[in-house]
């Protein structure tokens, strides 16, 4: 589905993304590993449009979409997970849903502002999809409450059901569970798998907890400074010589990986 060729990302003379290829196998959940400065959110932030490479290329379906800004990659269902800007916080969680649609399209102003005289019809639609969407996610009961009086793990869920509101074929989550409690994590890690399972959508997901890469992904992709080091399932990229080299080089002796 995308195959990402020789990507090179600098930042003055640093190499953070080193010559990185790779191959996202549609309808996969793919892993991305590796420790702290490897490249990986770089390499997320050029896939979707937020940073242009320094050389190299990325193509989707064989269509070459290297450097396409957000909106363009949003039309095309490939999608890159966000936290919910501060100025969504005072919206209600289905509120945030239901502005998706418009707001992440590149629409202008001028468009967002006629979209206020939207016709009933149209918002009476995209509230009964924000609401299958908060029932899937099981969290019809924070309908109403404001987002930002959500919990980290509850702000993942809505994340993630943002990314339900339009037709999303792949989705990039980066470290989705950075300080969610355990049950939440689970929760999330469902909600994706069910995502995979009964809606198609393809994910490629960076992610530290290993029982949560373990419990999802298939296959697991190590990068280090700057490159993919190896590829295959969490069991092949555990007990891969150059991969446990990797880890042990940043002092955290291989805590993560054991973990
Ligand atoms: N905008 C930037 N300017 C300079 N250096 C950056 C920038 N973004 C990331 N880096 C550096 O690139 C390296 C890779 O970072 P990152 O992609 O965030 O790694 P990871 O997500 O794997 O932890 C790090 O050493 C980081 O400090
Ligand atoms: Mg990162």
């Amino acid at each position: 589905m995308i195959v990402v060729d020789d990507i090179h990302k600098h930042f003055g003379g640093f190499h953070a993304v080193d010559g990185a290829s790779l191959t996202i196998r549609e309808g996969s959940i793919t892993g991305l590993i590796g420790p702290n400065g490897a490249g990986k959110t770089t390499l997320f932030n050029v896939i979707a449009g937020l940073l242009p490479p320094t050389s190299g290329r990325v193509t989707m379906h064989g269509e070459d979409i290297t450097g396409l800004p957000p909106h363009a990659l949003f039309h095309k269902g490939l999608l890159r997970t966000f936290q919910i800007a501060h100025e969504f916080h005072s919206m209600t969680v289905r509120e945030n849903l239901m502005m998706v649609p418009g707001n992440q399209s590149g629409e202008t102003l001028w468009n967002a502002w006629f979209r206020r005289g939207m016709i009933a019809s149209e918002e009476v639609a995209l509230r009964r999809k924000s609401d299958e969407v908060l029932d899937f996610l099981t969290i019809a009961h924070l309908a109403d409450e404001k987002a930002g009086n959500l919990s980290g793990g509850q702000k993942k869920l809505l994340e993630l059901g943002r990314t339900m509101m339009v037709d999303a074929r792949i989705v990039f989550l980066d470290e989705v569970g950075a300080g969610v409690n355990r049950t939440l994590l689970m929760t999330i890690a469902d909600a994706i798998l069910r995502l995979n399972r009964e809606r198609g959508y393809t994910f490629v997901v960076i992610e530290h907890d290993m029982d949560f890469i373990g419990k999802l992904c298939d296959p697991v992709i190590c990068m280090a400074e700057g490159r993919v080091l190896a590829e295959g399932t969490l069991e092949e990229i555990k007990a891969n010589e150059q991969v446990i080299e990797a880890y042990l080089g940043t002092g955290l002796k291989n805590k993560e990986l054991a973990g």
